[in-house]
């Protein structure tokens, strides 16, 4: 089973409600969360881990707390102390933060707001034959973004991020990185919004729920 949690970040925020928030997480985060310059950037941090702790617990993992984080070279978040096998990550973009986390197997996760962008920027993240896909798409921008939160979740997946992108390629849902298969699927959190999981696992069942963090 994998488990996503999304939420969506309040639009303003007062500095009490802020503190209030903040302090849901141990004080040894606080530091790198009030070094963001916007109170958006702010809340999809604290969200995203007010995310993974609530993830932690619906995958039966119930000793788990923030200090057990670690990061990889590439900045990747992981669990040092992994007894339980568990794999997680997290993405926010504009208003949401999603958090995907499961057992046994590997996983990424990317959503991004569909802002118009200029196509032609795209053109080292894309293949020219995705690229071709997209003009001849109904919906240009929703293809493109399609492309690139499917590529971005398996880079995000395989850790070492966006210097992968351009090595990958989609083809039926699918896309091959260093001997590795990675297999896509679109996440339905928004309609101005792109969102896709990629896992190693093509048969696990996925559950999408919505969490209102009450503050
Ligand atoms: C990972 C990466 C693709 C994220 O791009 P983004 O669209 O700006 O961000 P997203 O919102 O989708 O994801 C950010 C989250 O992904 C996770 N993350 C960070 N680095 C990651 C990585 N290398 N692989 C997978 N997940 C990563 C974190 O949980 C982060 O959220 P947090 O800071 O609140 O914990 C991009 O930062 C990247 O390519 N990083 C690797 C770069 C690198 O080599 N860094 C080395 C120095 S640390």
């Amino acid at each position: 089973m994998i488990i996503v949690l999304y939420t969506r970040i309040p639009e303003a925020c007062s500095v009490d409600k802020y503190n209030l928030l903040l302090n849901r997480l141990p004080t040894g985060c606080h530091d790198q969360i009030n070094r963001f310059r916007t109170m958006n950037l702010k809340l999809s941090r604290i969200f995203g881990k007010i995310l993974l702790l609530e993830s932690f617990k619906r995958i039966g993992v119930r000793d788990f707390n923030l200090s057990q984080i670690s990061l990889t070279k590439y900045g990747r978040p992981y669990i040092n102390s992994n007894a339980h096998e568990v794999d997680f990550n997290i993405s926010h973009s504009g208003e949401f933060v999603v958090c995907a986390i499961t057992k046994n197997f590997n996983l990424g996760v990317d959503i991004e707001e569909m802002v118009p962008v200029d196509f032609s920027d795209f053109s080292h993240i894309l293949t020219p034959e995705e690229m071709n896909d997209v003009q001849k798409a109904e919906y240009p921008l929703h293809k493109l973004y399609s492309y690139w939160t499917g590529k971005e979740s398996v880079a995000k997946a395989d850790g070492r991020g966006v210097s992968i992108m351009k090595d990958l390629s989609i083809n039926q849902g699918t896309a091959h990185i260093n001997g590795c298969q990675w297999y896509l699927k679109e996440l339905d959190i928004h309609s101005c919004y792109s969102s896709f999981l990629a896992t190693t696992d093509n048969t696990l069942q996925v559950s999408v729920e919505y969490i209102d963090i009450v503050y």
